[in-house]
């Protein structure tokens, strides 16, 4: 197979960030018309013509999926891939889903962070809390993995504080909880397989040039 009928293959976060993320591409010139119908269940698509090939992953999927060389390219939050920790270029901020990971809770719990208590942390994010509270602030906690409504954990006593994402802010208005500490800010971000990286280089580069003319 020469190089030229080769498909470079995208591996998308599934729901809002692959919407945005083929709007940007549409902006272009690259386009899969068979995606946008909004009642499919597929999960592949061809552009043909453009020798591109596009999959829906679940998120904390598409590092796995481009760590792995199945897809050369992929589009995902930084918090996924801080928290999946696998090998991958990240080339690009594509400047949407922009949100800040925070340490959130109480105002009570504010003296527990600055005291450095053994406090109990929840988080859909165990590896991007134990980092924060080991090798940035050298504070042992005990990490409690949840997998959504994290919120709930100070609420109902399950921990002192959380490690989750903030964007408006309502949900912890909402929940009578507030930001105490902010960890990184966040947005989509692009990323390629290392080897897909040499041997696409010059699409991939083109890719990234034509990118950043239109973020
Ligand atoms: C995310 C995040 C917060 C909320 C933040 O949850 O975990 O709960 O959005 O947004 P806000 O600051 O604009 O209120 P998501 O909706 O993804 O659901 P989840 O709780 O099930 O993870």
């Amino acid at each position: 197979m020469s190089n030229n009928d080769r498909y470079l293959t995208f591996a998308l976060g599934k729901g809002r960030l692959a919407n945005k993320t083929l709007s940007l591409l549409e902006q272009i010139g690259i386009t899969c018309e068979e995606m946008k119908d909004k009642d499919s269940r597929k999960l592949i698509f061809v552009n043909e013509e453009q020798k591109l090939r596009f999959f829906l992953a679940k998120g904390p999927d598409v590092p796995t999926y481009v760590e792995y060389g199945v897809a050369d390219i992929g589009v995902v939050g930084k918090d996924t891939i801080l928290e999946e920790q696998r090998r991958a270029y990240e080339v690009l901020d594509l400047g949407f889903g922009k949100c800040r990971m925070c340490v959130c809770g109480p105002a009570s719990a504010k003296d527990l962070l600055q005291h450095h208590e053994m406090i109990r942390v929840a988080s859909k994010y165990p590896n991007i809390a134990k980092d924060y509270f080991y090798n940035k602030k050298f504070q042992t906690v005990d990490i409690i993995k949840l997998n959504g409504s994290v919120e709930l954990g100070p609420i109902v006593g399950l921990s002192d504080v959380i490690v989750d994402i903030v964007e408006t802010g309502s949900t912890l208005r909402e929940n009578g909880l507030e930001v105490l500490e902010e960890v990184c800010p966040l947005s989509a971000r692009m990323i390629v397989n290392q080897v897909s990286m040499k041997l696409e280089a010059e699409r991939i580069r083109k890719l990234i040039c034509d990118l950043k003319s239109v973020i």
